[in-house]
């Protein structure tokens, strides 16, 4: 049986589609392939020039540990809680939403997992809420703690909320029994904590950075839980990686997506809206948002220049937000590339019943399939959107399963290689986020290595100033 497919459809941010002042020629494309070809087969090259993200789709032994936890922890696990954020939450969330029913925490006939709960953010009412909820479900409640670096404020905060109320309540082994932590494999306070605390663990290999994290032990452990088939994941990844591998420039997804990508942000549109028309997708936009913004978003290029450069991603919903950002996306500025994400086969349909005999002028939706009426919709946004000009490619889902998002999250996972080596930037640090890591560490009290300073000096621009308070 052949298996269902994503595949890339660039026709409409051609000129063919919207002539050549808003499209781009058949010769741009040309060229940029050009540039694109020796790094295609350096990013191809060895195992050690490879990043390290490619190696993924192929790791037995983390499929057979990930494997082992899930037998080893599913039975007496009705609640899985991950603990973590950005590139440790985002994938997991995007998998969830994708893969497991809509009801599925609610309604147990839905599901053979645990429930799944993933707390990217430290809002006290939030937690305080879920673990009014849990606390009598402390006993069948496993929390995964996920932090690459291992000290990520938010991530550890919560842990040690976390780890005490455990430690309370079932003692010492009672909460090590409870936590698996998902780390470094030998740096940071979490990979610490594991070794002390005596916690099952699960490694996240070096040079994988958080947002190409889905497919490593991050991603795998919840996944699995919930019963998602991670080998279908890794299995659609893998073949994406040949497809992505291919030095023809014009049968490449990822190489085509990456140049249309950077040829639309050098004309001016530097606006990235990607739009999946299918609830299951909504999450992995999230997840794009971040994975394009950290990558791309860089002050300096590889030479140490200072070019502040970064297509701005956004996220929208299909069809939900044509009924709140389309006014903008075709009236107002041409400075957009949109991405559409559409299914063909959406698993589940419903007939849309007979219109009322007060109402004969909805007769026209009567009988047809709801699907439909959303694949649609689709079309006319993008129709909408190619009569004023707006340039849209859309990445379409034979069906939305395990394989499929495989494929898709490698696909985009290389498109920003790809689009990295475009923009002559290094897609795989973040310097900004760490900054960011280290302001908090500072106003949290943080001592030494000139933390004291860095708070006062935060301090006065941010204390608030009461000539200004309206
Ligand atoms: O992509 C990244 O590297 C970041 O967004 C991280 O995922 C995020 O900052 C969380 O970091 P950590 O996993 O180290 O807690």
């Amino acid at each position: 049986m052949t298996q269902a497919q994503v595949r890339l459809y660039y026709k409409n941010a051609t000129a063919d589609a919207i002539g050549s002042e808003h499209g781009i020629e058949r010769e741009q494309l040309n060229a940029l392939g050009q540039r694109l070809a020796p790094l295609i087969s350096r990013l191809n090259g060895t195992k050690e020039e490879r990043p390290a993200y490619r190696q993924l789709p192929y790791q037995t032994q983390t499929l057979e540990k990930v494997n082992g936890l899930v037998a080893e922890l599913k039975d007496r696990c009705k609640n899985l809680v991950v603990l973590g954020i950005g590139g440790s939450a985002l994938g997991n969330i995007a998998l969830q939403t994708a893969l497991s029913p809509y009801m599925y925490n609610l309604d147990p006939s839905q599901r053979s997992g645990p429930r799944l709960f993933v707390f990217d953010n430290i809002d006290p009412a939030q937690l305080v809420s879920f673990l009014a909820w849990a606390d009598g479900r402390l006993d069948k409640t496993i929390f995964n703690i996920i932090s690459k670096g291992g000290d990520t404020a938010e991530t550890v905060s919560q842990f040690m909320i976390v780890r005490q109320l455990l430690w309370d309540r079932f003692g010492s082994e009672g909460y090590a029994d409870r936590v698996v932590v998902t780390t470094d494999p030998n740096e940071g306070s979490l990979r610490k904590i594991a070794g002390t605390d005596n916690l099952r663990s699960l490694e996240i290999p070096d040079g994988v950075g958080g947002r190409f994290s889905v497919l490593s032990a991050v991603g795998l452990f919840s996944a699995a839980m919930c019963e998602i088939g991670i080998d279908q994941l890794l299995a659609g990844a893998a073949d994406m990686d040949a497809r992505v591998s291919c030095e023809d420039f014009l049968s490449n997804p990822a190489a085509i997506n990456a140049a249309i990508n950077y040829h639309f942000y050098n004309q001016g549109k530097k606006i990235s809206v990607m739009m999946p028309y299918s609830f299951h997708l909504k999450d992995l936009a999230d997840w794009y948002r971040q994975l394009w913004a950290e990558s791309l978003g860089k002050a300096e290029d590889l030479r140490g220049n200072e070019v502040h450069i970064g297509p701005t991603p956004v996220k929208a919903l299909g069809a939900t937000d044509q009924h709140s950002q389309i006014q903008l996306y075709r009236e107002g500025p041409n400075d957009k590339l949109f991405t559409f994400l559409a299914v063909d086969d959406f698993g589940a349909d419903l007939t849309i019943g007979p219109s009322p005999d007060c109402a004969p002028e909805l007769n026209y939706l009567a009988g047809k399939k709801l699907s439909a009426l959303l694949n649609n919709e689709k079309k006319a946004t993008e129709y909408a959107l190619l009569e004023s000009k707006r340039p849209c490619l859309t990445v379409l889902f034979d069906k939305v399963n395990a394989y499929t998002v495989g494929q898709f999250i490698y696909l985009y996972e290389v498109t920003t290689s790809f689009a990295g080596e475009l923009f002559g930037i290094n897609p795989y640090h973040q310097p900004a986020v760490n900054r960011g890591k280290e302001a908090t560490f500072a106003l949290m009290g943080k001592q030494g290595d000139g933390y004291e300073e860095l708070a006062q000096q935060i301090r006065s621009m941010t204390d608030v100033d009461t000539a200004y308070l309206v």
